[in-house]
């Protein structure tokens, strides 16, 4: 019998199991914004059978980078997620920028719109994401760790309402590069850029989850 139990939330499978997000990832199963749902039914909405979800999580093995979110401290949960997750962040959205520069350079007229509607989102993402980071490192992280959690209650729910549209951002940029699927006749530079997308969305999802669902959450209670 498989120990994990279907009826729980998928945000807390993702918690307890961290190969369990990585199989939420691949079948676009939401564990980080609509995380509150049992297991059972994202996949009855999904159209995933929920035992073949079950056996790939038992089957997932474990990674060197996977933690223990949930048995960290607030200290060490913030230091996680600023090290792993904020302090990376600015470097890797200007270098994926650049690459989307060139590309759009070099493939523009032929690919169409696209491409500049990609180089317009990652410009944009760049500087939502910059002051959305500023807001949890300057304002709420210190509010948390400091004890006085209520007295950012407000900044709390922007935060979380800023990262439902991130969520939404994030389908857009599937969309936009056909999940992440380069041209057959892509060059390098294209398909480096849309390895790191896929990268990026990946460790967005994780970042926000961590956010959502264990750091703010720990507030909530
Ligand atoms: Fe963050
Ligand atoms: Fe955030």
């Amino acid at each position: 019998m498989n120990p994990i139990d279907s009826s729980h939330p998928v945000a807390r499978i993702a918690l307890r199991y961290p190969g369990a997000a990585r199989v939420f990832m691949r079948r676009d199963i939401d564990f980080c914004c609509g995380g509150s749902r049992p297991l059972v039914q994202a996949c009855e909405a999904g159209g995933h059978d929920v035992d073949a979800v079950l056996a790939e999580i038992a089957a997932e093995r474990p990674q060197d980078a996977d933690v223990d979110a949930g048995a960290m401290s607030t200290a060490e949960l913030v230091d996680h997620i600023v090290s792993r997750f904020h302090r990376p962040l600015p470097d890797e959205l200007t270098r994926l920028l650049g690459l989307a520069v060139k590309v759009r350079q070099v493939h523009g007229p032929k690919a169409g719109e696209r491409l500049q509607a990609l180089v317009e989102f990652l410009a944009d993402l760049h500087r939502e994401l910059l002051r959305h980071m500023r807001d949890e490192e300057s304002v709420v992280f210190p509010a948390l760790l400091g004890g006085y959690p209520q007295a950012v209650g407000a900044k709390l729910g922007a935060l979380t309402d800023e990262h439902t549209d991130l969520a939404t951002r994030l389908e857009r940029l599937r969309g936009l590069t056909d999940r992440f699927t380069p041209p057959a006749a892509a060059c390098t530079t294209w398909r480096v850029l849309y390895d790191g997308l896929a990268q990026l969305d990946a460790d967005l999802r994780l970042h926000v989850h961590l956010e959502n669902n264990v750091l703010f959450a720990r507030v909530a209670r």
